[in-house]
Formats: C-alpha cells, sequence, structure tokens
C-alpha cells in the first residue's frame, strides 16, 4: 500500500520490505523457562502481528547463558531455543509482519531476580536465591559492579571477549535459521555492550578501554562479525543508550561518532534509546510528567532528539523510541525528520491493534481492509456504529 502517511509508507531496509514504520520494541516477559520461548511468548509476540505492526521484535534474547538478565529471559545459545521460536516467526510472516530478534547479553547486570518475585541481583547467599534459580558469575569490561549489593563482574580476557563475539555470531545465524528477517543488537541500557561503551562502565587499560575509539571497539567487532555472518540481505539493528545521563558518561557526541561507525560496520539502523548504566529501574510509570533524568520515564517523545540528531549527523538510519503513545505524534515524528521508524512498548502492550488503530485514525484504513479476515465481523460492526453516528 502506497500512503502519504509516512507512518505506512512501506520501507526497504537491504533485503527487507516494511509495510508501515511501527515497530513492536523488545519487551522482557520473564517467562521463559530454561531460555526456552513458553505459549506465553507465542500469544505475546503473535498479538503484535494481528495488530500488522511492520516489525515485531522479540525481547533480548541471550546469546549465552549467563548473559541473560533472569533465569527466566528467552535464549537463543541453543538450537533448540530457536526451534521454539519457529512456529511464532511463521505466524508473524503470515500476517505480513517481520519478525526481529534483539540479540542480547546482560553483562553485569545479568543474575537478577524476574521483577515478578522481587528486583536486583538474586542473592548470593539468601534462601530466597533458590525461588529464582541459582546466582552465576556475571562478566564485564571491568570488575566494576553496578551498585552497592550488586554481584562484582569478573573482568573479561581477550578469550573471553573471542567467546562472547562468537556467541553473538551462532545466535544471529540460529535467529536466521529459523526465518527472522530483521536482528538488534543490544547495546543499552546498561548491558555488557553498553558497559563496553561508557567510561562507567569500562575503566580497561587494554585496547578495548581507554578513550572513545579502544571502548567503541568490542562493540564494533560484535558488529562486524554478525554482518559477515548473516549476508548482505538482513538488516542489522542496534539499540544504543544515547546518552548515559551522569556525571562522566557516555554522551549524545560519542553517540554520533559511534553511529558513524556502525554504518561502516554493517549496521542499518541505531534504535535510540537512553540510560541504565547504573543499577535503578529505568522505567516506571509513575515517573511520567516529573523532570528529566537518566533514570525514570519522561515526557512523550522524550527520546526522540537523540534519533533526530542521529539520522541528521551520520547517513544511518535511525529509529525513535519512549512514550510514543499517539499516531499523529508518532506521523509527527516521522514527518519531522526525527526518526526513520518508531517502536512502541508500553503503548502496543496496552493496545496491540495500535497499528489498525492508527491506521483508522490517519485515514489510512477507512473500510477496516487491514484488519485480519477472521475479524471481518468485528470490523463490520464498528463500521455500522460509525455509520449510524455520522
Ligand atoms: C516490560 C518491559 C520490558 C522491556 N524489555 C526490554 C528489552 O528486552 N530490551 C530492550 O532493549 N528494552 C526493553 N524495554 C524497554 C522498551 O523496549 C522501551 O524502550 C521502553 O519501554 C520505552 O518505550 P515505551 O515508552 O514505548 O514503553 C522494556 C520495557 C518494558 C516496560
Amino acid at each position: 500500500m502506497t500512503s502519504t502517511v509516512k507512518l505506512f509508507e512501506p520501507l526497504t531496509i537491504r533485503g527487507v520490505t516494511l509495510s508501515n514504520r511501527i515497530v513492536v520494541s523488545p519487551l522482557c516477559m520473564y517467562s521463559a523457562v530454561e531460555g526456552l520461548a513458553q505459549p506465553w511468548h507465542f500469544a505475546h509476540l503473535s498479538t503484535f502481528a494481528r495488530g500488522k505492526a511492520g516489525i515485531v521484535v522479540t525481547e533480548a534474547s541471550a546469546v549465552e547463558a549467563r548473559g541473560r538478565i533472569t533465569p527466566a529471559c528467552l535464549g537463543i545459545w541453543t538450537d533448540a531455543q530457536a526451534e521454539a521460536l519457529r512456529p511464532v516467526v511463521e505466524f508473524i510472516d503470515s500476517m505480513g509482519c517481520v519478525a526481529g530478534m534483539q540479540l542480547a547479553h546482560a553483562g553485569r547486570k545479568a543474575s537478577t531476580r524476574p521483577p515478578f518475585s522481587a528486583r536486583g541481583p538474586i542473592p548470593l547467599s539468601d534462601e530466597d536465591a533458590a525461588e529464582d534459580g541459582a546466582p552465576w558469575q556475571t562478566v564485564a569490561p571491568s570488575a566494576l559492579p553496578v551498585a552497592d549489593g550488586w554481584h562484582v563482574p569478573a573482568e573479561l580476557d581477550t578469550a573471553g571477549l573471542d567467546t562472547i563475539k562468537q556467541a553473538f555470531v551462532d545466535a544471529a545465524r540460529r535467529a536466521i535459521g529459523v526465518g527472522f528477517r530483521v536482528l538488534e543488537l543490544h547495546m543499552a541500557h546498561g548491558y555488557l555492550l553498553h558497559s563496553f561503551l561508557s567510561p562507567l562502565g569500562n575503566q580497561r587499560d587494554d585496547e578495548y578501554g581507554g578513550d572513545l575509539a579502544g571502548r567503541m571497539r568490542f562493540p564494533l567487532e560484535v558488529t562486524a562479525a554478525v554482518r559477515a555472518a548473516i549476508g548482505d540481505e538482513i538488516p542489522l539493528f542496534a539499540r544504543i543508550s544515547a546518552i548515559d545521563g551522569r556525571e562522566g558518561g557516555w554522551t549524545m557526541e560519542d553517540s554520533v561518532v559511534f553511529a558513524g561507525k556502525m554504518a561502516a560496520a554493517g549496521a542499518d539502523v541505531i534504535d535510540c534509546s537512553s540510560g541504565g548504566i547504573g543499577g535503578a529501574p529505568r522505567f516506571r510509570s509513575d515517573d511520567l510528567g516529573k523532570p528529566l533524568n537518566a533514570d525514570s520515564a519522561r515526557a512523550p517523545g522524550f527520546q526522540v532528539p537523540f534519533s533526530r540528531q542521529v539520522r541528521s549527523e551520520t547517513d544511518i538510519k535511525s529509529m525513535a523510541v519512549g512514550v510514543i503513545i499517539d499516531p499523529h505524534q508518532a506521523e509527527e515524528i516521522l514527518q519531522s525528520g526525527g526518526a526513520d521508524l518508531v517502536a512502541l512498548g508500553r503503548e502496543i502492550m496496552h493496545d496491540p491493534f495500535w497499528p489498525l488503530h492508527a491506521a483508522e485514525m490517519l485515514g489510512v484504513d477507512p473500510d477496516y481492509g487491514m484488519w485480519p479476515k477472521q475479524y471481518t465481523w468485528a470490523v463490520d460492526r464498528r463500521a455500522q456504529i460509525k455509520a449510524l453516528n455520522r
């Protein structure tokens, strides 16, 4: 479908054409068992395909077991974990949507409790630990805990870095093997690759630390290795924390430099989030409307300036995320050059049919033709109500 409404303008990146610019942001569900997707994941992800999002991205999926945020996070370090996701990928395809996977390593923010039970690291010696599974040794660029009370990570040596790079490559191949057509590298929110970038996480004195070039080296190597493994057809996104928002941390200027290097390493889209290098939870709905700081949820579109700057100062595409709620707001972000794509998290969980409702609201789908044919009777009824109210 062609449309002057930018939100529903198709976008081709490498060998993949998206039917619209709406992306389901990665959303941890803390519902996996030994890294394996469960019926919940099928229901959750396929709901967004019924709603016709352009890309449905999985939650952060760990490239190795110690890279899980919690014991209940999805994994992609075994073939069985990939196969468990094949049915949902096939369903997403059947709806005309594209399945994406976020490849992740939690680094020093691994070995934490699923938020349904408690927050923070799994206690090292505590009977509560049993409920959430045993804690494990975390790894990081430097042996710096996230904050007081967190596990002290083991500093990765160069053999350790090679192992993790290979884990990203193997995971990328596995994901593509079961039909994922977009991959995103998680380089944000204080997890492993972000902690290499930020001076607040990386105090190494070898070639993987020190100045900006040194701190960017490992994330860029991972990107280049993944690109080499996946060939030229698959779009590769990277989610970054555009700013740490902390004294002495990663800055927007660093992000612009990094985005340029990422394009050269084979990335196609920079997904602009922020924060998370410290231990505090990042998103709390009760923070909405309060003044900006790096560790709280903020006003609508608060991260759009990051994506706008990446897009205008480099040759790489960008994606905006963060309190994008209203279809007109999303359309304005795209029309004004703030991003090439918009990602929605909490709002699309609240309304998985958000893209279809947006299409109606923006006049792209007045007759509900985009709805799944199985729901014809529901939309017929809605059309009748609309006609009666005219
Ligand atoms: C329940 C939940 C789980 C999340 N899991 C992830 C994740 O796996 N990977 C990630 O990069 N961001 C994750 N995020 C952040 C979201 O992808 C998104 O960037 C954030 O919620 C801001 O967008 P929103 O205002 O549309 O929700 C999560 C957020 C929530 C609320």
